[in-house]
């Protein structure tokens, strides 16, 4: 037996607010900056996954404001709690998807993400903590109701007593009992993205005259893209922006929309823009695609994705199905219909795509929140969807624009859009959702707006691989015609509530797909607004936020 006389014992008082949400715990950095506030998450994760003795763990995060400290102290609280072995990032760092990749390469036991996402950093911003399972995917609902159980009752925890670590350099070091091996964040994840996508083809097209600009943000992609798209794929220096990953992301939002990444945006509806822009968010799973003068939503994106998934070298064979969040449109609905794809419609949040790509019934997954992936990491992936449009536009010699409209053409076009009404009062927008809710059952055959409901609901979701049941996931309003809104609470911020309204309206007709979707869905956003009475409600003119 080893003896460790250096791990210690340390009393501490449960937090009552550790429940993770969408995607892991998301708080302010002061909040995580409480004393104990890390460790007695930390050890909560350690009290519930399971016996971690002697396993291997994958550990890094976005580098945001305050990610340094908690690598340090999880370093030490996993010796202490007799974890074996921790591969980190060097410098801390590693993008959400190549976490997943590495936890599924090495077969680890799980991996803790530091992250708040696209959510501001900085001291004064948002800080965040999320925890995977060996699958490489988010933890499910039954594992983070067990963390939360845990950290209601918590007690005590258990950390080294030893100085910091030192990730600055590659190698191994020793904990107590527990290796530390600081590991090249990016190489794995580049070599897996040239065994899926074709670099010889993309690397002659960029010589042929495509041009490309990627935005990271000032976030974790900068590292990643200039290796991929400078280094390995040849594009000239420069074709990477905001490629230093800083701790406030240099105060900007790292998130890849129309209104945070509104430089891109611009430079790509200016009469010299490249043929293909894109970003990515703070962890990198995110990706915002724009064509010369072309936004693609995401939900169009995922449908594209899919319908031309056999040009593209990792999915010649084909893919097996699709899965979509609920509120995300049903352009891919349409793909998977007259392709026979399987598709399923799964709560927000990428943890409900884990089973059914586990289960080999889906291979791409999407939201609308500018999420799109596959079955080769169970996170979404930003630079793996921007790689995709890159060898698509490779492949056929096609303009962006020109591959949306022949993909309306033939599948026909989903209008969408969401508009979200940032940090209001928490009260008020529970109240809102609760009147709708109560009232779920009498508005079929009411108008609103002009527009007759079909029906409504309140989406619940049967998981079919695990049997589990997901309630309350957000209230769906049907009209005749087709048009569909979605009204639901983020599970994401950290300041007040997020209400998002969800809107859609298909057209099939080519002939009728009239250009401009603020205009297109005019009449479901006044229903929206009547039906709840949204913006008296809420206080607010106008949405924060449309995308
Ligand atoms: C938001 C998005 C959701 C995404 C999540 C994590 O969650 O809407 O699709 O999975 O961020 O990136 P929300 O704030 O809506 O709960
Ligand atoms: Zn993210």
């Amino acid at each position: 037996m080893v003896m460790d006389m250096a791990i210690q014992t340390i009393s501490t008082t449960a937090f009552d607010d550790q429940n993770p949400g969408t995607s892991g715990l998301r708080k302010k950095v002061k909040v995580f900056q409480k004393p104990n506030y890390v460790e007695n998450f930390i050890q909560s994760i350690f009290n519930s996954v399971g016996d971690v003795s002697g396993k291997l763990f994958i550990l890094g995060g976005d580098g945001r404001f305050f990610n340094k400290e908690v690598i340090q102290k999880i370093l030490k609280m996993a010796a202490a709690n007799k974890v074996g072995h921790i591969k980190v990032g060097l410098n801390g760092i590693l993008s959400t998807p190549a976490a997943s990749h590495l936890i599924r390469k090495y077969k680890a036991f799980g991996g803790i993400i530091l992250s708040a996402s696209h959510n501001p950093g900085g001291p004064s911003g948002d800080f965040g903590i999320k925890y995977n399972i060996s699958n490489g995917g988010p933890a499910p609902e039954k594992v983070t109701k067990a963390i939360f159980e845990s950290s209601k009752n918590i007690t005590s925890y258990k950390i080294e007593d030893c100085g910091d670590i030192d990730i600055a350099k590659l190698g191994k070091t020793q904990i107590g009992s527990m290796v530390v091996e600081v590991i090249d964040p990016v190489v794995d994840y580049a070599n897996l993205m040239e065994e899926l996508f074709d670099f010889d083809l993309i690397r002659k097209a960029i010589a042929g005259g495509l041009t490309f600009r990627f935005d990271a943000l000032n976030a974790v992609t900068g590292p990643y893209a200039h290796e991929i798209f400078e280094k390995r794929l040849g594009m000239k220096k420069g074709t990477v922006v905001n490629g230093t990953p800083l701790p406030d992301f240099g105060g900007r939002h790292p998130d890849p929309n129309l209104v945070h990444a509104h430089d891109l945006y611009e430079l790509m509806m200016s009469e010299d823009g490249p043929d293909l822009g894109a970003a990515s968010d703070g962890d990198g799973d995110r990706n915002m695609i724009v064509g010369w003068k072309r936004f693609v939503t995401p939900s169009d994106s995922l449908a594209i994705l899919a319908a031309n998934a056999k040009l593209v070298k990792g999915y010649r064979n084909g893919i097996a199905g699709i899965a979509r969040s609920m509120p995300t449109s049903a352009a891919a609905d349409y793909v998977a219909k007259k392709l026979g794809l399987n598709i399923y419609e799964t709560p927000t949040g990428w943890k409900f795509f884990g089973n059914l790509l586990d289960a080999g019934k889906v291979t791409f997954c999407g939201e609308e929140s500018f999420g799109t992936g596959s079955n080769h990491v169970r996170e979404k992936d930003g630079l793996w969807a921007i790689l995709f449009w890159l060898n698509l536009l490779a492949a056929t010699g096609k303009s962006v624009s020109e591959i949306v409209e022949q993909h309306w053409q033939l599948f026909g076009r989903s209008y969408y859009t969401r508009h979200d009404y940032e940090e209001v009062d928490q009260t008020a927008a529970k109240a809102l959702i609760e009147d709708l809710r109560s009232r779920l059952g009498k508005l079929a055959g009411t108008d609103v707006a002009g527009l007759t409901i079909a029906k409504a609901d309140d989406f619940s979701y049967h998981d079919p691989i695990d049997g589990s049941v997901s309630e309350h996931q957000g209230i769906r309003i049907f009209f005749e015609g087709g048009g569909r809104i979605v009204y639901r609470l983020s599970g994401t911020g950290t300041a007040g509530a997020t209400v998002r309204i969800y809107m859609e309206h298909y057209v099939a007709d080519p002939l009728k797909q009239d250009d401009n979707t603020q205009e297109a869905l005019a009449a479901l956003i006044v229903a929206a607004d009547e039906l709840v009475d949204l913006k008296k409600k809420l206080g607010r003119d106008a949405p924060s936020v449309i995308t």
